[in-house]
């Protein structure tokens, strides 16, 4: 199938494209390239370099390559900075993302994949988070996420949308190849962090806060691998099929884990040390948060391959001590 990867550039959709060509569909990648990587994108791979808001554009696309689903994971991703400028926030993962489903609309296209995220669920129920947990937000980040999950709904019952949205829990780990991996900037993310203090180009990893009601006192998420994340997009594309319908899953390995047990993941991943040390909690933090995926693994038949976090820092491991600069590191840069 011909399927537009909106956002196709990043770090999800870049290893959703691979998987896509591997399971013999076609992928037309579609990214304004701010925040993405053209690097992470094979050279097979048709990019149109557009904005998502550019309506006539993406309407062209969608007409021009024969677009059967448009999969979008074009968002803006950085809690912090959704709550220092939520404008900038509401108007790319919101307004432009009703210019793409207006564009959609009009070209017929109605089956998409949508990008969620476990941060729409707040701190208002306790883990594991079902599909049923009622979404609360609490920050601008959220809040997009779980609007335009209400959007698709009343899309699906006025136009015949059909949806699949997945939330992921906290999505890491790289390609097994070692080729294409984690790449932000700024980073803020735990695992990359870590993993710069094991290289060396940190000197210590602030840990958020060790007096949580957790076991060891540091908070806990559920580190989902990226291919893993990927596969369940392919695997919903059956359900697509049916007009009007909206299918919501949540993705995660189940398994809570700790700030402390990811430096021992990276430590023992890197055969390094990693040096930490306490800091404040961050504001907006939730101590817990860990999936119930047995609706995807039930509905789906998904099945992560990475159910462990040393195998999924392992693969993190591998990227960045090739790439210790992301895409911008020389080949076979090696710290
Ligand atoms: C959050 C969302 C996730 C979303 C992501 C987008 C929740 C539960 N998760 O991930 O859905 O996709 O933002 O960016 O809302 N930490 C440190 N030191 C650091 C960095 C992180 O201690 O330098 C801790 C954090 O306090 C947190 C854990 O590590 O407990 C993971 O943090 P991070 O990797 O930033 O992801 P989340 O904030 O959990």
């Amino acid at each position: 199938m011909n399927v537009l990867v909106v956002g196709g550039a990043g770090y999800i959709g870049s290893h959703c494209v691979r998987l896509l060509e591997k399971t013999g569909h076609t992928p037309i990648v579609f990214d304004n390239l701010r925040r993405g990587h053209a690097d992470a994108l094979p050279d097979t791979v048709t990019v149109i370099e557009g904005d998502l808001g550019d309506y006539g554009l993406v309407h062209d696309v969608l007409i021009r390559e024969e677009i059967e689903i448009v999969m979008h994971f074009a968002a803006y991703a950085y809690v912090g900075e959704s709550m220092q400028d939520p404008l900038l926030y509401f108007e790319n993962n919101t307004a432009k993302s009703i210019a793409l489903l207006r564009a959609m609309k009009d070209a017929g296209v109605r089956k998409i994949v949508f990008s969620s995220s476990c941060t729409i669920f707040g701190d208002s129920s306790p883990s594991p988070l079902s599909e049923s947990a009622s979404p609360y937000p609490i920050s601008a980040y959220g809040h997009t996420k779980a609007g335009f999950e209400s959007l698709l709904d009343y899309c699906s019952k006025a136009y015949g949308f059909s949806a699949a949205i997945f939330r992921y829990f906290n999505a890491s780990g790289a390609a097994s190849s070692g080729e294409i991996g984690e790449d932000h900037s700024p980073e803020t993310h735990l695992i990359p962090i870590a993993i710069q203090c094991a290289l060396g180009q940190r000197k210590s990893l602030a840990i958020f806060g060790n007096d949580y009601d957790t076991p060891d006192g540091t908070c806990l998420r559920d580190y989902v691998h990226v291919d893993d994340i990927s596969a369940a997009h392919v695997l919903a594309f059956p359900k697509l099929q049916e007009a009007g319908k909206i299918h919501i899953y949540n993705l995660g390995t189940e398994k809570p884990t700790s700030v402390l047990q990811i430096v021992t993941a990276v430590e023992k991943a890197s055969a390094r040390k990693v040096h930490y040390h306490i800091e404040p909690r961050r504001d907006g933090d939730v101590p817990a948060a860990y999936a119930d995926s047995s609706k995807a693994r039930n509905e789906l038949g998904w099945q992560p391959q990475f159910p462990d976090i040393d195998s999924i820092v392992a693969t993190a491991w591998r990227w960045h001590s090739r790439h210790p600069r992301g895409y911008r590191s020389d080949p076979d840069e090696a710290p």
